[in-house]
């Protein structure tokens, strides 16, 4: 068991760069078996989940190569459409129903563990599965396990009932070699489904209007290998634009996509925080008083549930009283109670979270309860009254590359313990 200790009090400064998009490249890498080919993946985090998802596909007969932030994946030779054994690595992680949509795919079946992930309220699959009978698979859920096949996969019109990351990226998946044209309306808008979709393309596909409610993909006989470089990562660039903010700094945040972080920027001027676009990238200039804003979550480019939970954290030691109204995981709110053992003042009620601002937050021992719940308890240490004992830090681990090593860099005093 590993934790963070830190020493609280100490004002960001400098520059920091961020990496490739962990929600992207988790869509990307089971992408890559979608034929017998090579492509190669440049901008790669090295992050828990995805050194998992490599581990599963080398497991299912794949050759993968990193060298730095590069990935090459060879599935020239087949590769396994069963995933049944790897329930362990699979259940690590909610990414794994990639699995899904890439190997039927492929091959027309597939035999996959369901998910794990995030333990942050009920998240069904439903909408992945009504995707792929859409375009004409058998589905059983037995043992743990979703199986599929599809002799005959055929482009199909398919209305999602929730906007769903995970559902559009994975009957895309699918669809990208089906017969026909599929229609996906009420597709999720996230910067990742879109990059997604750029790599497909860059490997033969078919697909327009990602980036919008309605994608329609025309499936493809053909796949091919590709070179192509992941986007900047949207939730740790707005970790790190909260960082600047809480702690009174004036970081300068590299290779990031302005556009993307439009919502946060908004909210951060609101509580007076000062937000510039440079050359190079989104510099952070913390003020006080920061002022008390109301958030409510919405899908891309409403403000991401990921970055409500560092949000918080601002929140705690506003003048006055904000709120977050949580609308796509309805127990977003674990971390609280961590939050209200360093002094925060919050009550819920249902998905509304009201948070008093103190003065400022008192350190203690406190838990991580799952990744972006980690991103906030780090961010109240690096505000609080002394030394912060970070439990459970391997929810961060799945999700944010070199993050102690990053905030050293700007000046915090952070350091990782094994216990
Ligand atoms: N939903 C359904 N049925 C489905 C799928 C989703 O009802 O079949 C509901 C969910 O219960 C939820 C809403 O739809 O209320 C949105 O869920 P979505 O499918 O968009 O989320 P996800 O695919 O499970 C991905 C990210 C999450 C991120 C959400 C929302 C990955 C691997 N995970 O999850 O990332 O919070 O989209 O943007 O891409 C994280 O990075 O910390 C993280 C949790």
């Amino acid at each position: 068991m590993e934790a963070f200790i830190i020493e609280g009090g100490n004002p960001l400064r400098g520059e920091v760069t961020i990496s490739g998009a962990k929600n992207a490249v988790l869509g990307i890498i089971p992408a890559a078996v979608l034929c017998a080919c090579t492509s190669k993946i440049e901008n790669v985090p090295d992050i828990k989940d995805v050194n998992k998802m490599v581990d599963i596909l080398e497991k299912l007969g794949a050759e993968i190569y990193r060298e730095k932030d590069t990935l090459i994946i060879n599935t020239e030779k087949p590769i396994a459409y069963d995933v049944s054994e790897y329930d362990e690595e699979t259940g690590q992680m909610r990414a794994s129903y990639y699995l899904l949509g890439a190997l039927l795919g492929r091959y027309r079946k597939a035999i996959v563990p369901l998910p794990g992930g995030c333990n942050i309220g009920d998240r069904p699959i439903d909408q992945h599965i009504k995707g792929f009978q859409a375009l004409g698979a058998k589905v059983v859920i037995e043992h743990g396990h979703v199986k599929m096949e599809a002799p005959n996969l055929k482009g199909a019109h398919i209305f999602f009932d929730v906007v769903s990351v995970g559902a559009t990226i994975n009957v895309m998946l699918a669809a990208v070699r089906a017969d026909g044209l599929t229609v996906l309306e009420n597709a999720a808008k996230e910067p990742h489904i879109v990059d997604v979709a750029n790599f497909l393309n860059l490997m033969g596909a078919n697909i327009k209007g990602a980036g919008t409610d309605v994608i329609k993909i025309r499936g493809v006989d053909e796949m091919h290998g590709c070179e192509y470089s992941v986007i900047p990562d949207q939730i740790t660039t707005g970790t790190y634009m909260m960082a600047a903010a809480v702690t009174k700094g004036n970081v300068l945040i590299k290779n990031v996509i302005p556009k993307h972080m439009e919502a946060i920027t908004a909210k951060l001027t609101e509580m007076g925080v000062e937000v510039r676009e440079e050359d190079d990238g989104i510099r952070v200039i913390g003020k006080r008083p920061l002022k008390a804003i109301n958030v409510k979550t919405m899908p891309y480019p409403g403000f991401p549930t990921d970055l409500q939970q560092p949000m918080a954290v601002l929140m705690a030691i506003a003048r006055g009283t904000s709120t977050i109204t949580e609308s796509i995981f309805e127990s977003r709110f674990k971390y609280v109670d961590e939050l209200r053992r360093m002094g925060a003042t919050v009550s819920i009620n249902s998905r509304t979270a009201s948070i008093t601002g103190v003065k400022t937050l008192s350190a203690t021992k406190i838990r991580t309860t799952d990744l972006r719940a980690g991103a906030a308890m780090v961010l109240a240490g690096l505000i609080a009254d002394g030394e912060t004992k970070i439990t459970d830090i391997v929810h961060i681990d799945r999700g944010y590359e070199n993050l102690q090593e990053n905030l050293r860099g700007l000046g915090a005093v952070i350091r990782r313990i094994s216990e």
